[in-house]
């Protein structure tokens, strides 16, 4: 390795997040319209061996050393457990993981395993059938709860649960998602919502903070500060009655993280994206496909990351909604 991935604020990105598609089988009312979205034409989106390619040219030539896959929903791309080997082919020791809804978990997770994925993020932000419903506006619970326990099976563990919380959907049930998670050993994550919907719709006062989503669940769980450091982690994580359980909080918009940020995100279309909140994008899709050198390649991509923005600027005056919904960009 000869280079590093650094800007102007001394942070290095070493954790490449990785959107394999923008499509989505769920439409999650914080993310998506109910009608979805204009997909991207398949000829713009990365091809496995580009995909391949630009993680190859990240983790030897840039020092990446944690992958991650996102989307819109990452098993809707076909082929996965074959794109997770040649992943895996790069590099054996990679952290390797994949945020999802869980859709299809229950079919794919022994492959993805197999292929040497390491460890999923589910996204689940209610256990109750008319809730899933309201929020995401498909009838799937079922499956996300078989998926989530295919993933445990296959070894895709210690397996997180990322819950949004939404005022008058599901901020009342933070203790017994709590408890849901805690009964089957899965790590819960509450994640305040940010504006990232396409709908263009979140509001400040809106958004149940850090600070609501602790008097839930301190009604019927005693929390305490755990003692490992944090690191560059979004979240923050409190041990729950005790022990040895967590459970986190990720407070993206009211105690923001940006200071020890060590992500660099790649969009499905091959885009850099230095921020889930970047104006700006720098395209590595074009150089792909003219034959640039690996070399030139990595040296745009490093080019890329010296102008990351110091922080998401949810609080500045004039801050503006970045044009990509979060199904766009990865989250
Ligand atoms: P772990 O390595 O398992 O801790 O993963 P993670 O928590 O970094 O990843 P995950 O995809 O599960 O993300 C959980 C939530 O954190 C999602 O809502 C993400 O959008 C949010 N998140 C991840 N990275 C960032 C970031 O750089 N900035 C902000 N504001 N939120 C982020
Ligand atoms: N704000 C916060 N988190 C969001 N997610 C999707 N949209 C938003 C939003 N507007 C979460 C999903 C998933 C993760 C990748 O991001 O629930 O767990
Ligand atoms: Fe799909 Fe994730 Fe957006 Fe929900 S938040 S609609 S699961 S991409």
């Amino acid at each position: 390795q000869v280079l590093k991935l650094g800007d102007r604020y001394g942070r290095v990105a070493t954790d490449l997040r990785v959107s394999l598609t923008d499509r989505c089988n769920l439409r999650c009312s914080y993310c998506m319209p109910a009608e979805g979205l204009d997909w991207l034409p398949q000829d713009e989106t990365l091809t496995d061996d580009e995909l391949v390619r630009l993680i190859r040219i990240g983790v030897e030539r840039l020092g990446i050393q944690e992958l991650r896959f996102t989307g819109g929903e990452p098993l809707v791309r076909r082929g996965l457990p074959d794109l997770v080997r040649r992943v895996r082919e790069i590099d054996a020791g990679i952290d390797m993981s994949m945020t999802t809804n869980a859709l299809g978990l229950a079919r794919t997770a022994q492959a993805l395993a197999d292929a040497g994925l390491n460890r999923v993020n589910v996204s689940l932000d209610t256990v109750r059938a008319d809730t899933f419903h309201a929020i995401t506006r498909r009838d799937r619970l079922d499956d996300v709860i078989a998926g989530l326990a295919a993933a445990e099976a296959a070894g895709l563990g210690p397996v997180k649960v990322n819950a949004v919380l939404m005022r008058g959907l599901n901020d009342d049930q933070a203790p017994e998602l709590l408890r849901w998670c805690l009964d089957r050993g899965y790590e819960l994550r509450f994640i305040e919502q940010m504006p990232l919907d396409a709908q263009h719709g979140w509001q400040r006062d809106g958004m149940v903070t850090a600070d609501e989503i602790f008097a839930h669940l301190e009604r019927e769980f005693t929390l305490t500060p755990a003692s490992e450091p944090r690191g560059s982690a979004p979240a923050e994580l409190f041990v729950v009655d005790g022990g040895p359980a967590t459970v986190g909080v990720i407070a993206s918009v009211t105690r923001p993280f940006c200071g020890d940020c060590d992500r660099v995100r790649l969009t499905a279309d091959g885009q850099i994206r230095n921020c889930l909140f970047a104006r700006h994008e720098s395209d590595l899709r074009a150089a792909l496909r003219d034959g640039t050198s690996d070399a030139d390649i990595a040296e745009r991509w490093v080019t890329a990351v010296a102008g990351k923005a110091a922080g998401h600027g949810i609080d500045d005056e004039g801050f503006l909604q970045p044009d990509r919904p979060m199904s766009a960009i990865g989250g």
